[in-house]
């Protein structure tokens, strides 16, 4: 651990989906989740929640499998993005520039050790919205979402991978996250999973090492937030109603102790809609650590995961049984 802390990436400013149903995908955000589409160009849709601050925090890309493209990361100030690309620059995992997503400035590109695309940018222009959905309060981005769930922000993202010390490691060491949780084996040996921060919230990405079919740079899932329990029930209602596959939840996490929901969106990938994220004050906060026997108790109030919950990650060759056959 750095002895001073690395406050060098502000937060997750994106994540981009692969789907091999754009236009599918796209509809499940726009009419089920209520986000709103701001762009599309090049066979890619951005979208946004109707809290986020910056132009979007989605971009969809068609493609012939599901599965996380890149996840953005913004830089606190151009001098903190300097410093964080020379750090990337400096280990095996260095990339390359590029111009950047649509309203973001100069993007550096590379992947973490798994091989998950990530890129670093500073430079982001400020929603602006619409006539049709200025807000009446100039201190929220935009009118608050009047379709669907209606999600506020995107919240984080949970990676598979194989080696969860490797990651968890070079985003702390390389980028500076924090830990906040972790689980391991019972011999304390290995990690099973990790949480990591950059932001007050508890965790923004998480790496969990159950991936069994070995594949790496896959995806557990992409989670937007609403504000209460009782949006989360609401949207389990919805989802039924839109025959969308709901894989578990609501209910309530043990790591974390978010509320939780688990749905699929047409392209196959994991979407989670929570509320109740835990926030952490304390500059000195150590990571609170889980053994697997712990874990085995289930959730928060013993819910008990479905097997395609630990086994299912995108892209995938088939859906969980339970989901149906596309
Ligand atoms: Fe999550």
């Amino acid at each position: 651990m750095p002895v001073h802390p690395i406050r060098d990436v502000a937060h997750v400013g994106y994540v981009e989906l692969l789907t091999p149903v754009l236009d599918e995908s796209i509809r499940f955000f726009v009419d089920v989740l209520g986000m709103d589409e701001v762009e599309r160009a090049d066979g890619a849709s951005y979208l946004r929640a109707f809290g986020d601050y910056e132009r979007f925090t989605l971009k969809l890309t068609a493609s012939d499998r599901s599965g996380v493209g890149t996840t953005g990361l913004r830089a606190a100030s151009p001098e903190a993005l300097q410093a964080r690309v020379a750090a990337v620059a400096a280990t095996p995992h260095g990339g390359e520039w590029s111009a950047g997503e649509p309203g973001r400035g100069d993007t550096y590109h590379f992947a973490d050790p798994d091989g998950h695309p990530m890129a670093l940018y500073f430079d982001s222009a400020p929603y602006e919205a619409p006539a049709d959905r200025r807000p009446t309060l100039k201190n929220q981005p935009q009118k608050l979402g009047d379709r669907g769930v209606g999600v506020r922000r995107l919240d984080h993202v949970n990676f598979r991978c194989l080696d969860v010390d490797a990651n968890c490691t070079f985003v702390r060491d390389v980028l500076g996250f924090r830990m906040s949780e972790q689980i391991v084996t019972d011999e304390g040996d290995r990690q099973l999973g990790a949480w990591l921060h950059v932001t007050q919230k508890s965790y923004d990405i998480a790496y969990g090492g159950l991936d069994k079919d070995g594949m790496p740079g896959r995806l557990h899932h992409v989670a937007y937030f609403v504000d209460n329990r009782e949006y989360v029930l609401r949207a389990a209602d919805i989802f039924l109603d839109a025959g969308a596959f709901i894989e578990v939840g609501p209910a309530k996490h043990t790591i974390q102790q978010t509320f939780f929901l688990y749905v699929y969106e047409p392209g196959g990938n994991r979407i989670e809609i929570i509320s109740d994220t835990r926030l952490i004050f304390a500059p000195d906060h150590e990571p609170v650590t889980w053994t697997a026997t712990e874990r085995k108790r289930g959730q928060a109030w013993k819910t008990i995961m479905p097997q395609s919950w630990f086994d299912y990650a995108t892209p995938a060759d088939e859906l969980p049984v339970e989901a149906g056959v596309r």
